[in-house]
């Protein structure tokens, strides 16, 4: 086990009352999941050395080996309305993107929606769940951050990247700050004050992109992120589209 529980416990939010550290599970939102459930209460944290099922945006799977990441998932009160929890989505970009730079120094880009990436490589994937018990809502918000992998699978080898952190205190101190970022910016919302930073950030606005919506394939320039983390992209037409959500596509190296 390389995680500190007291580490992490004294360094978040005492209102993050249940941290739970295992060496391996399926997948820590798949655990934080099954903890709202039966009856347990947000916010709470659940943090893995290792998924053997990791999951991503998508239906895709996220590469979660042993002692190289952090793999994590923070669960959550959800807001009264769909809207600003959906907000949480953006929200959970630039609160990891904190924390990674308070703690390693590195500045990572913010590919919309939520991923982050360092030196034109994705370093970090978010994927936030929104689930539902009796007349409470909850949102998971689970973050995989790759600190030193080093060989990934070959379908996301020319994709994937890491930080370069390979220090346990680091570990330690990037799996709390993750958590205490990201309460800070979920007791901000509906506050949209962090999309200034999110679009400063952003390695999309200005770029050409390219997108898939009801099966067709569209290409344009992102223009502009709205205070509900929407993307405007005009297209080649000069029609401007507006993304709520999905993914596009952008050149990202040479
Ligand atoms: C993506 O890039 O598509 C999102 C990846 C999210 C991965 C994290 S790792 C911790 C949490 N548990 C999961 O099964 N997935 C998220």
């Amino acid at each position: 086990m390389t995680y500190n529980k007291e580490k992490i416990k004294n360094a978040i939010p005492a209102e993050i009352a249940e941290l739970r550290i295992y060496a391996e599970t399926d997948s820590t939102n798949t655990e934080a999941k099954k903890y709202a459930l039966s009856g347990g209460s947000a916010p709470s944290l659940f943090v893995a050395d290792r998924q053997t099922a990791g999951r991503g945006r998508m239906g895709r799977s996220f590469y979660s080996p042993e002692g190289t990441g952090i793999y994590m998932s923070l669960l959550l009160p959800a807001h009264d309305s769909l809207a600003d929890t959906l907000l949480m989505t953006s929200a959970a970009a630039v609160a990891v993107r904190r924390a990674i730079r308070a703690v390693t120094g590195r500045e990572t880009d913010i590919k919309w929606v939520n991923d982050l990436y360092l030196g034109g490589r994705k370093v970090c994937g978010i994927l936030c769940e929104l689930i539902a018990r009796e007349n409470e809502k909850m949102i998971i918000v689970g973050v995989g951050i790759n600190l030193s992998t080093a060989d990934f699978p070959s379908d996301i080898a020319d994709i994937a990247g890491s930080l370069g952190v390979s220090e346990v205190d680091a570990r330690n101190a990037l799996c709390a700050a993750c958590a205490t970022e990201l309460y800070n910016v979920w007791k901000e919302l509906p506050s949209a004050d962090f999309i200034e930073e999110y679009k400063q950030y952003s390695m999309v606005l200005g770029k050409e992109i390219r997108y898939v919506e009801n099966g067709k394939s569209y290409e344009g320039i992102a223009v502009d992120i709205d205070n509900r983390g929407r993307l405007y992209v005009k297209d080649k037409d000069e029609s401007t589209h507006i993304l709520a959500s999905g993914e596009i596509s952008v050149r990202v190296r040479n």
